[in-house]
Order: structure tokens, then C-alpha cells, then sequence
């Protein structure tokens, strides 16, 4: 678990170079550049959230049970609309500068306050249910 943890956080540092890059390309209107950054970043976050919910997810509910991992399930549940913003702000690159803008900050504030949760709260309990086996 803690080798695993290592790459999710890693993986986050990576994705949240990605998020950045997309922001200056939005914010100096190259919206070729943000398509391109946020084509890099989907397969990697698909997959993130993948191993996310199928490792730590598992883990806090298999040794907490639901109603002691409610937080951690409540930081899970962000996957799917942080994926959506994602897929939205692609489809804005194509057309509304403005929009795409506002939706890409929404984009980059959602993931870190998301990273950031998991980071500060989610894994360090992951941790501490497996030291506690
Ligand atoms: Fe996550
Ligand atoms: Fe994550």
C-alpha cells in the first residue's frame, strides 16, 4: 500500500502539471494546446481513478465498513464529475474562450481541493487501516 500510494501522489504531481499547462494555454487562448494537454491527462486520470477505487477505496470499506469510510466515499464520489468538467472543457476548447476559461480554473480548483483531500485525509487513513491489520 505505501509503494502504491507513492504512485497515486506522483501520478497527482504529474496531472497537476498537466491541469497547469491547459490553464496558461486557455489563459493565452491556444485552445490546439489545451485539446492536446487534456488528451495527455485523461487516459492517466482514468486510469487513477481506477486503481484508486479498486486499492484504497476497497481497503477503508473493508476494514471500516461504509459508515466509518463516509468521507473518504464522499472524496471518491468526486471522480465522476471532475471526469465530466474534464470532457466538457475538451469539448469547449473547440469553441467558447470565455466559457473555456471559467471552466478550466472550475477544472484545475476541483482537482486540487480533490488531490489535496486525499492527500491530507484519504491515504494517511488507508495507511493506518493497513498498519493496523
Ligand atoms: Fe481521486
Ligand atoms: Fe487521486
Amino acid at each position: 500500500m505505501d509503494e502504491l500510494i507513492r504512485t497515486l501522489v506522483g501520478e497527482h504531481v504529474r496531472m497537476r502539471e498537466l491541469l497547469r499547462q491547459a490553464k496558461e494555454s486557455a489563459d493565452s487562448s491556444d485552445f490546439e494546446a489545451v485539446s492536446r494537454d487534456l488528451r495527455q491527462l485523461e487516459p492517466v486520470f482514468k486510469q487513477h481513478i481506477a486503481d484508486e477505487e479498486a486499492t484504497v477505496l476497497r481497503l477503508l470499506i473493508g476494514t471500516l465498513g461504509r459508515a466509518g469510510a463516509e468521507d473518504e466515499i464522499k472524496v471518491f464520489q468526486q471522480h465522476r464529475p471532475i471526469y465530466k468538467l474534464m470532457q466538457t472543457v475538451s469539448e469547449l476548447a473547440a469553441k467558447n474562450a470565455v466559457e473555456l476559461r471559467m471552466s478550466q480554473e472550475e477544472l484545475n480548483g476541483l482537482f486540487d481541493v480533490h488531490a489535496g483531500a486525499e492527500e491530507g485525509r484519504v491515504f494517511p487513513k488507508a495507511l493506518s487501516c493497513v498498519r493496523e491489520k
